[in-house]
């Protein structure tokens, strides 16, 4: 051994590299240091151009500590070599540690293509055998890298990926806000308390004050009201398309209603022309659950930018994913401000991650009995909760974001084509249909087995299961009829037939991304044995 060595030095190494009588020598950086045998890890490098730039580093004089390398060269990162200490002839320059941090940021990200064909990669559908799932992540290579990208940041909490993130979605609804949460059920819970802050004077929600919605639904879209003191009041929904009846709506308005929230159920827009005439004639907030249907339009404009707030979720079920996550969207930048505070534990400072005093006024106001000049860093004014994600999550919802368009279409046409191979049992199934002048992106494909039928929403669902044909209800059916919602305090307009009809006879499949021609041929064959009267 000549020299000491050491991770990210170029050394001079006899070429070729194994050859210790060679005459020529050739720089080669050292991507390890010895191990307990003396080897260490050299990745070649070059005078000539490479033909694949992509696995390679031009080095410029800025990635070196100190004097560059002579001549303009190439480092080969992909191309390494383990090598005895030994051979090592003298040292040569030096790279600074942050073009090495670039260099295996590279190096470990390009291990992942591979590792996603041979852990992830398409397996052929076999009819009958495999799980023939109702939703489910769709991802590539390139999820996993900007997963991997993140965690080597070793930020954890939101960093570039996060306002990666928030900006593009904002961008895509033509919003001024994007707030990332945790999930979409923490996005409704910030969405709804957003409305009964005091920042909002006269126009804030107070306990008792009423917000139409439906029973048949989610959960998390009607507890923030519980929580909040509010109280729900429920309207019946079409069959067909699950949305409420625009009508009913109407008639649920009372003196205490202040607002009206609820889920484009399944992708499809709710009647938002009678919604908005609504809002307008009544002065009420409006807030759309919008975790179903993201890419869902009515009249050609994006579902989740009629109200004053609307929330999304990415748990894997829906059209994009993060693991767990969900956003609260806003083109309003009080409710912004209000909504961040309650997702960043109620603080009253907005300042992001790692910033301070963006207000001017950091150590120069009085808030309440504080001291004056109390850090505003440290000023309270809601109570608060801690709902952010991990730039983790975030890196994972970019990628999905970038294929959102095709996940749309993809969607689409599934379900387009599962109208046409149903259609013949329309005389025992209601299909699911779209509300007028809504084009939804579709979550599932909703099916209500007809009471005269012949057979129950059970059998058939105990019948495609057994297939392997995953079926899911309609999230909680009639939700009065849970023993969490069973006693509080509530108003039902009208009654909620069609809600309990859900309850017996809905059920949904899938629409996702993952299924493809195969699936469907096969989802087509079980449904027709099963209209022929095979059941086991
Ligand atoms: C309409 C609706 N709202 C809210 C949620 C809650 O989203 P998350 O699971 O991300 O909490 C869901 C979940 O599927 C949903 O379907």
């Amino acid at each position: 051994m000549t020299c000491e060595i050491h991770v990210g030095g170029i050394y001079k190494l006899p070429f070729p590299f194994t050859d210790l009588s060679a005459q020529k020598a050739r720089p080669a950086l050292a991507l390890s240091e010895p191990d307990e045998h003396g080897d260490v890890r050299f990745a070649f490098i070059t005078t000539s151009v490479p033909n694949d730039l992509a696995s390679a580093l031009a080095l410029e004089p800025s990635h070196f500590e100190g004097a560059p390398l002579p001549f303009q060269s190439f480092l080969r990162f992909e191309k390494t070599l383990l090598l005895h200490e030994s051979i090592v002839l003298k040292p040569l320059v030096q790279l600074t540690q942050k073009t090495m941090g670039a260099i295996f940021r590279r190096l470990i990200l390009a291990q992942i293509p591979a590792f996603y064909q041979s852990q992830h990669g398409a397996t052929p559908f076999q009819p009958g055998a495999s799980v023939l799932h109702y939703a489910g992540r769709v991802f590539d290579e390139k999820e996993i890298g900007n997963l991997v990208d993140a965690s080597l940041d070793f930020f954890l909490t939101t960093n570039r990926y996060a306002e990666q993130f928030e900006s593009e979605f904002a961008e895509y609804f033509g919003v001024s806000d994007a707030l990332l949460v945790n999930s979409g059920s923490s996005a409704n819970l910030v969405a709804l308390t957003a409305l009964t802050s005091t920042k909002l004077g006269d126009r804030r929600l107070m306990p008792g004050d009423e917000v139409i919605t439906v029973a048949a639904g989610f959960p998390s879209t009607v507890a923030p009201m519980v929580q909040n003191q509010l109280v729900p009041v429920f309207v019946d929904v079409n069959l067909g398309d699950y949305t409420a009846i625009a009508e009913r709506l109407a008639d649920a308005v009372g003196p205490k209603t202040r607002a009206i929230m609820m889920a484009h159920t399944m992708g499809v827009p709710f009647d938002l022309d009678a919604v908005m005439a609504l809002v307008k004639q009544h002065n009420l907030w409006l807030i759309e659950d919008n975790c179903d249907a993201l890419g869902s339009r009515y009249h050609g404009q994006l579902t989740g930018t009629f109200g004053h707030l609307a929330t999304v979720s990415f748990y894997p079920a829906h059209h994009i994913t993060m693991g767990e996550g969900g956003c609260v969207i806003t083109n309003d930048s009080m409710l912004a401000q209000i909504a961040r505070s309650l997702r960043d534990w109620g603080r009253d400072c907005y300042c992001a991650g790692g910033e301070s005093n963006t207000c001017g006024k950091r150590f120069s106001q009085q808030f309440g009995t504080l001291p004056y000049g109390y850090d505003h860093k440290y000023v309270y004014s809601h109570l608060g909760y801690n709902l952010k994600v991990t730039d983790m999550q975030a890196a994972v919802g970019c990628a999905q974001f970038a294929k959102l368009d095709q996940f749309v279409a993809q969607r689409k046409a599934n379900f387009q084509k599962l109208t046409e191979l149903l259609a013949p049992y329309q005389d025992r199934l209601i299909l699911p249909q779209a509300t007028e002048h809504a084009d939804p992106s579709w979550f599932g494909f909703v099916i209500t087995v007809r009471p005269d039928a012949g057979f129950t929403r059970n059998e058939i669902t105990r019948y495609l299961e057994a297939n392997r044909i995953e079926t899911r209800n309609l999230f909680a059916g009639n939700l009065l009829r849970h023993p969490a919602f069973a006693n509080i305090t509530h108003r039902v307009v009208g009654d909620l037939t069609n809600t309990d009809v859900i309850t017996n006879n809905t059920f949904f499949i899938g629409v996702y991304p993952g299924i493809g021609e195969g699936h469907l041929a096969y989802i087509q064959h079980v449904f027709a044995r099963f209209m022929q009267g095979e059941r086991t």
